[in-house]
């Protein structure tokens, strides 16, 4: 193969979610010919009419665009192409193992697919040695090929990792300027993989093995974690001591070797609370820190939720009013987010009160609260302006004008520091 060659051909990406959506796009738009898989027919049916299932700045117009020039089309099935990204979810089992079902189970779909010279690209978060489980997951379907974990350098088919690291609401930004790593099978793999990149991408692409590709991914998102968890460990500290964390973290801060992050209600999104486990399960006698700042960060929001329901009892009929639901500010996504789970902990200890709910993003409750009957969806300046207790989960921009509720005599828990 050429020096930076610039990947052209057909290619289908294998799960068009918050990344593979994105990822199928931006190569649409520079030329490539992209089919989306999905196994979610709403999902096909969606974006087949030009419409992005979810918010995401700058997606839309660029989802309708190249489905509009019939650079990206979808399908429910799996059909020929000469590259294959596979962005299928890696939750994780409640041993905190990864659940690797979703990504065999596309393998196993693209496999009979497969002709020599075909590329295999794993953008799913995952453990140590899962690329190579793709290679294998193939081969025991198609033994007339060579795969790479057996040829090596002369295999028929490139399997590589090229790990994701976005954040949600800058996706489109980010996906074309951050630097790639790009993890191969073998070097062969790596190089071809890195093609795909090339069409797109404006930052660095750094050829590494596939291995090593899974664990920084898994070691960028345990770095977060347990800085997260350092300082959700010192608002409880601080909690105790009757200081200010924020004010605490601010003056550790003037340090110029210091830059403790912000403690919140617990760690969110589907990302950092999930991928630590696959460390730990990988070495579960020697990630001893990793484990620790898991269990701290999942131990926040059940902290959060007590404080709130014990301000909650010195009131004879207290009216709560809960400011965010979703992972993070300024997003839609409610997946495995700290603000859920309080709110569920509180909804559940007082189902004797109603609690006002409000986020800008969230029109319905999402299916971890459903069960609450005393949630009630709201406006967040009505559900503010009634409130006797306002907990602030989410900073989302839209509560900022409510900031002035603070001298009102209001109790106002601000999870985030926002309104400090
Ligand atoms: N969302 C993020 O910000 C982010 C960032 C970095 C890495 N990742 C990783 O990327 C991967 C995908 O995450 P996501 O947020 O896009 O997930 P998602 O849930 O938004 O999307 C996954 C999609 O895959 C589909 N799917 C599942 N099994 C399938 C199959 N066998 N065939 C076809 N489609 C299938 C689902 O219907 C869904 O639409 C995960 O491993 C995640 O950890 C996500």
């Amino acid at each position: 193969m050429m020096l930076n060659e610039v990947f052209s051909g057909t290619l289908v990406v294998v799960g068009m979610g918050y990344i593979g959506l994105p990822t199928a796009t931006v190569l649409a738009t520079r030329g490539v010919k992209v089919i989306g898989v999905d196994v979610n027919p709403r999902i096909v049916e969606a974006i087949s009419r030009g419409e992005t299932p979810f918010i995401e700045p700058d997606l839309a117009v660029a989802v309708s665009g190249a489905v509009a020039m019939g650079r990206l089309s979808m399908s429910q099935d799996v059909p020929e192409a000469d590259a294959y990204i596979i962005a299928v979810p890696t939750p994780f089992l409640d041993d905190h193992t990864a659940d690797l079902s979703y990504i065999q189970s596309a393998a196993e779909q693209i496999a009979p697919h497969l002709k020599p010279g075909a590329i295999v690209v794993l953008e799913s978060t995952s453990p140590p040695g899962t690329t190579e489980k793709v290679s294998r997951w193939i081969g025991a379907l198609r033994p007339d090929l060579k795969m790479p974990h057996v040829a090596g350098s002369i295999a028929d088919i490139s399997v590589a990792h090229c790990p994701e690291r976005v954040l949600p609401g800058r996706i489109m930004i980010e996906m074309i300027t951050n630097n790639r790593v790009v993890g191969g099978l073998t070097s062969q793999c790596a190089a071809r993989a890195a093609s795909i990149y090339r069409v797109f991408s404006q930052g660095e692409i750094l050829l590494t093995d596939a291995a090593s590709a899974e664990m920084a991914k898994l070691v960028e998102n345990s770095y977060r974690d347990v800085n997260i968890a350092f300082a959700n460990e010192l608002s409880l500290i601080s909690e105790s001591l009757g200081l200010d964390v924020w004010e605490v973290i601010k003056l550790a801060n003037q340090h110029p070797r210091v830059n403790v992050l912000s403690p919140g209600p617990g760690v969110g999104g589907h990302c950092i609370p999930v991928d630590p486990w696959f460390i730990v399960a990988a070495a579960p006698e020697l990630a001893r820190l990793i484990r620790t700042a898991r269990e701290v960060n999942d131990h926040k929001p059940h902290h959060v939720a007590d404080q709130v329901i014990a301000k909650a009892r010195r009131f004879v009929s207290p009216s709560i009013a809960c400011l965010g639901l979703t992972f993070k500010a300024n997003v839609d996504d409610v997946r495995e987010s700290a603000a859920v789970e309080v709110v569920g902990l509180i909804a559940s200890a007082l189902p004797e009160f109603e609690i006002m709910v409000a986020d800008p993003y969230v029109d319905e409750l999402p299916p971890k609260l459903t069960s609450n009957a005393n949630l009630r969806l709201a406006n967040a300046g009505e559900a503010a302006d009634a409130a006797d207790i306002i907990v602030l989960l989410v900073e989302h921009e839209a509560f900022r004008p409510l900031r002035h509720l603070r001298q009102n005599g209001k109790v106002v828990y601000d999870t985030r520091g926002a309104w400090a």
